[in-house]
């Protein structure tokens, strides 16, 4: 079996994370609000780092640590923590096609992102849906702490329940 590779993402894998993120839409309904324009949600501006896990020359997977906007789970960590808006950034946009899971695709790419935040000194914060069991899994297994719960609005006025995690110190 082709082990999977984890590394920072190229325009070049643009169209195969868009594919990638089609298709977890369609077994997983993540993200909640669709994936009308999947490149353009993969290039937020916001995204500060992103990764891409690969194999076999096919993007499998993807995460990034965002600058936050406001988020719940930011608000939620300043309020108790030192931190200042530098030192914080949000993870965001994990996902790994079904076909790719459990070979630890996802938490490697969660690693990457953890390593870039321990360099500069940032904790990293997120949300995840309270209907995402195996992301809840994977971030307790690797030291997230649970910081408080939100709720994420999208569309027409829909909501759903989330959860606020920071990453481990060091
Ligand atoms: C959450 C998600 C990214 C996890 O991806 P993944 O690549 O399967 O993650 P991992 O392989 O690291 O871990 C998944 C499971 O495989 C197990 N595993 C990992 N490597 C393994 C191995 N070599 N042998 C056996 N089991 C293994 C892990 O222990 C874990 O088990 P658990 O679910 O029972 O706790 C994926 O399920 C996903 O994309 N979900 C939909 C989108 C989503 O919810 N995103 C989160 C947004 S906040």
């Amino acid at each position: 079996m082709i082990s999977p590779i984890v590394r920072a993402v190229q325009d070049a894998d643009i169209a195969g994370a868009a594919a990638a993120l089609v298709e977890v839409h369609a077994t997983d309904g993540y993200p909640v609000e669709g994936v009308e324009r999947p490149k353009e949600w993969i290039r937020s501006s916001a995204v500060a780092q992103a990764w891409v896990a690969e194999i076999d020359r096919r993007i499998v997977g993807h995460v990034a640590v965002m600058n936050s906007r406001g988020e719940d789970a930011v608000a939620l960590w300043h309020a108790r923590s030192a931190s200042d808006e530098a030192h914080v950034g949000v993870l965001a946009r994990l996902f790994v096609v079904r076909e790719a899971r459990g070979r630890a695709v996802g938490e490697t790419l969660v690693r990457a992102a953890m390593d870039y935040a321990r360099q500069r000194s940032m904790r990293l914060v997120l949300d995840v849906m309270t209907k995402d069991a195996a992301a809840i899994r994977l971030y307790e297994r690797m030291g997230w702490l649970a910081i408080g719960r939100t709720t994420h609005r999208y569309g027409d006025g829909r909501q759903i329940a989330a959860v606020c995690y920071v990453s481990p110190a060091g």
